[in-house]
């Protein structure tokens, strides 16, 4: 088992990553006068009993499960379970799972601690470290939410050998961001092992899943509740949550998106930001090789969406990033493995050519 320390100032905390990683989430929570879970009900169904004699809210994961109504659920949930500001609410599942959970914990009592139990590579990799917790609005995805920094994060790289192929490609997506913002070894690294991940080799998935923590752990750091250079990690992003809002949430997966959002970002730093096309097609290699879509093209294929995602749409989607000012999309592109830049500015000639 290996750990991975997040330092902030005034918290601290360990990302363990391995097999049998949630083993440790008994002595981890031992001290805590009562402990209660929110779980993924597909994780309870596959791994049996999370947490002995703690009370669990099983929900079925998923977007629609960050409402308002969702949350008042897991905070009704923390009051009946009679959890105090000792306590600690302890959440297993994927990215939405840990949000949810994430935000209930950063309200209840004026904020309680949490323990982020990841069991999907999207959120072993990403979403778990660092932090931030959300619940979706009519309105947009994410908008209300907190920064809520973890106790520790337990990422059981066993629990991803029951993930279905679909989430396991959604995570490497998110993989092969942090392997290009990382830099040449990680990239280097992730290029290595990618055909083993796709086989879910245990070791493999260890090695990568610690290596893209290290990554996010070094960024938070240096930048945990996102003021400037945290936003590096939106990488791909703003094309990504343009497919999304064009799609409609949740047609797409979040992990697929990014992917074209990598392709697109790609194209987009080498015609405007110096970018050497070996990175482009590097990128686009790892994503052909990963099973994700590498163009836009690919993705209305795959997701019969051509209508949906016309440049139209997807022009308006940019226009509505809630990351830049209304009608001015920023982006964040790699100028070459490691070196990152942010709030870049497109053309709108060179927009309309990429997403046609
Ligand atoms: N998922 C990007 C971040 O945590 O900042």
């Amino acid at each position: 088992m290996n750990s991975v320390s997040i330092s902030l100032e005034g918290h601290a905390y360990e990302v363990l990553v391995g097999a049998g990683a949630s083993a440790s989430a008994g002595d981890l929570t031992a001290g805590r006068d009562r402990v209660a879970v929110l779980a993924d009900q597909r994780v309870v169904a596959l791994h049996g009993p999370l947490l002995k004699a703690a009370p669990t809210l099983e929900v079925l994961a998923g977007e629609s499960l960050k409402t308002l109504e969702g949350l008042g659920r897991v905070l009704e949930f923390c009051a009946t379970s009679g959890l105090s500001r000792g306590s600690v609410l302890a959440a297993y599942g994927g990215g939405t799972v840990g949000d949810l959970g994430g935000l209930a914990a950063a309200l209840y009592k004026r904020g309680i601690a949490v323990l982020q139990v990841p069991t999907t590579l999207l959120a072993q990799v990403d979403a778990s470290v660092g932090g931030k917790t959300a619940i979706n609005l009519a309105s947009g995805k994410n908008l209300a939410g907190s920064f809520h920094h973890p106790a520790a994060v337990l990422c059981d790289t066993r629990l991803l050998e029951t993930l279905d192929d679909a989430e396991l490609r959604s995570g490497l997506g998110e993989v092969i961001k942090t392997a290009i913002i990382g830099g040449e070894e990680a990239l280097e690294l992730v290029e290595r092992r990618l055909d083993r991940l796709c086989q879910r080799d245990p070791a493999a998935l260890a090695e990568v899943v610690e290596v893209c923590v290290r990554v996010k752990a070094r960024i938070v750091a240096a930048d945990p509740e996102e003021r400037g250079s945290r936003r590096v990690l939106n990488l791909g992003h703003t094309f990504a949550h343009a497919i999304e809002l064009a799609a409609g949430f949740g047609r797409v997966p979040h992990g697929v998106a990014v992917a074209v959002g990598l392709s697109l970002a790609a194209r987009a730093a080498e015609r405007s930001s110096g970018a050497p096309a070996a990175l482009t097609a590097r990128t686009l290699r790892a994503l052909d090789r990963a099973g994700l879509p590498s163009s836009l093209a690919d993705l209305r294929e795959a997701y019969s969406l051509q209508g949906e995602l016309s440049p139209q749409a997807l022009l308006h989607g940019l226009r509505h990033d809630k990351k830049g000012v209304v009608g001015a999309p920023e982006f964040v592109l790699a100028r070459r493995e490691g070196d990152v830049i942010m709030g870049v500015h497109l053309d709108e000639n060179l927009l309309t050519d990429l997403l046609g």
